[in-house]
């Protein structure tokens, strides 16, 4: 046991306490936050005059090979130390002495811990939107690939009006780029620097709390002291982002899992993304789809756990805040592995165009276009819509589609139809004639699409 407070205490921390209370298991994890923080509290420190140059020398040099010894995997992390700030604080007193024993001046592990976690998850942030602009981009291609792809398009799963797959690529386009201007939001909200608020009232030292802030690419100081030792609300937002990336990869796996069923058939993956069953040799399953779909429940669950935790604490700090970081990292673990999974299935997936635009022919998706043809020859909407129900009727008893009905069939219902009606429900035409912003004809799309590449064409989320 390696503790960082024993002075006032005349006993040892009974075992089982010190392990609940320990966080080193996994606050590991930001040693390299930590030590990039510490080496701005300590320059700060030197250039005020509150250690001399060569103590700060010193404890940089020291800091500086502790990282390097982690990294090369010289030195591990050991659970004996109660926490990752009380392991890089014994390691660096070990190596250089009396020097070490000054780098906590004017500092808490409150303010520190603060720090550490905000560099993670701001680091972080701009790796989920790096991974997110990957799958843009690779929605952007399948869009240009498939903008004469005809598929139906659902409602209730119902099939409703032909669509192109570029277009349904492009709702989920939209639905990421939402995301990817979540992560800008945050992380203009987040990038603020809780170093120097001490345990909570900040500290009798003159810190230059600007200096360290710019040092470590804030924007600034932490405006209250209370706040920065207390404030996860970055964290909660994050999560809240990340539950909303799991929400729509979720819906997205789920259509996958279907387009992929022996009953659609309408995409093919690829093999290297698809498993096997142990005892039915003809499968082919989509287990990363079903599992992206299935870890969602995690993140949902991390965004649950840290509001509830949150929710009754007083101000400042509380150990309670300690329950942050595991569920925070399996979050951030979940969404990116489940983002890179994704991107590689979805690019690498093939499209059954023909089965896709035989779908799109059944099921009277072109019903509607059929109503407004009649409405083109003059008769009002609600008659027409109630003509082609009826035809929709006949189509049903004799089972075929409306185009295959001949035209003296189709008179029998309105004297309206002529031979042009053909042309009109056709699927390239109901797909195409459709050009209200945002539809799915070809000459729309294609300029959605080009201003899409512009936006993929500007930096990341913290310009
Ligand atoms: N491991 C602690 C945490 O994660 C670090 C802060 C400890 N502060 C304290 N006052 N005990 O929150």
């Amino acid at each position: 046991m390696a503790q960082l407070w024993g002075g006032r205490f005349t006993k040892q921390t009974d075992d089982l306490v010190y392990h609940f209370n320990a966080s080193i298991s996994f606050d590991r994890r930001f040693l390299e936050e930590d030590i990039e923080g510490s080496i701005a509290h300590v320059v700060m420190l030197a250039k005020q005059g509150i250690l001399t140059n060569e103590e700060k020398d010193q404890i940089v040099k020291g800091l500086g090979d502790i990282r390097k010894e982690v990294r090369d995997g010289q030195l591990a992390v050991t659970d004996e130390y109660e926490d990752v700030h009380s392991f890089v604080e014994a390691k660096l007193i070990e190596r250089i002495g009396d020097a070490g024993k000054k780098m906590h001046t004017g500092r808490s592990r409150n303010d520190q811990v603060a720090l550490d976690l905000r560099l993670y998850v701001r680091k972080e942030i701009l790796n989920v939107d790096g991974l997110l602009k990957e799958l843009l981009n690779v929605l952007l291609r399948i869009q240009k690939e498939h903008l004469t792809t005809y598929m139906p398009g659902f409602t209730h799963l119902q099939k409703a009006q032909p669509v192109t797959l570029a277009h349904h690529m492009g709702a989920y386009f939209e639905m990421f780029k939402r995301d990817r201007g979540r992560m800008h939001d945050i992380f203009m909200r987040m990038n603020y620097c809780p170093l120097g608020a001490g345990a909570l009232a900040g500290t009798t030292y003159p810190l230059d709390r600007s200096y360290t802030a710019s040092m470590l690419g804030f924007e600034g100081p932490t405006l209250n002291s209370m706040d920065s030792v207390s404030d996860r609300d970055y964290v909660i937002e994050f999560l809240s982002a990340a539950a909303t990336i799991m929400m729509h990869l979720s819906r997205f796996s789920e259509e996958i899992i279907i387009w992929n069923s022996n009953e659609y058939r309408f995409i093919e993956l690829d093999d290297a993304y698809s498993t096997g069953s142990s005892i039915m040799p003809q499968k082919k399953n989509p287990d990363i789809a079903e599992l992206v779909r299935g870890k969602t429940g995690r993140v949902y669950g991390a965004l649950v756990s840290i509001l509830t935790t949150m929710k009754g604490l007083p101000l400042a700090y509380n150990k309670d805040m300690q329950e942050d970081k595991e569920l925070t990292f399996d979050a951030i673990d979940t969404v990116k592995d489940c983002l890179t999974l994704f991107t590689g299935m979805l690019s690498t997936a093939g499209f059954r165009k023909e089965v896709m635009a035989k779908s799109a022919m059944g099921g009277f998706t072109n019903a509607t276009d059929a109503a407004d043809y009649l409405v083109g020859k003059g008769v009002p909407f609600r008659d027409a819509h109630g003509i082609i129900g009826k035809l929709v009727l006949t189509c049903i008893e004799k089972q075929c589609s409306i185009e295959e009905l001949t035209l003296p069939e189709l008179k029998e219902l309105s004297p309206v139809f002529e031979e042009d009606i053909y042309d009109a429900v056709s699927l390239k035409t109901c797909v195409e004639k459709r050009l209200t912003l945002g539809a799915p004809g070809i000459e729309v799309m294609k300029q959605v699409i080009a201003d899409n590449e512009a936006y993929l064409a500007k930096d990341g989320c913290e310009t």
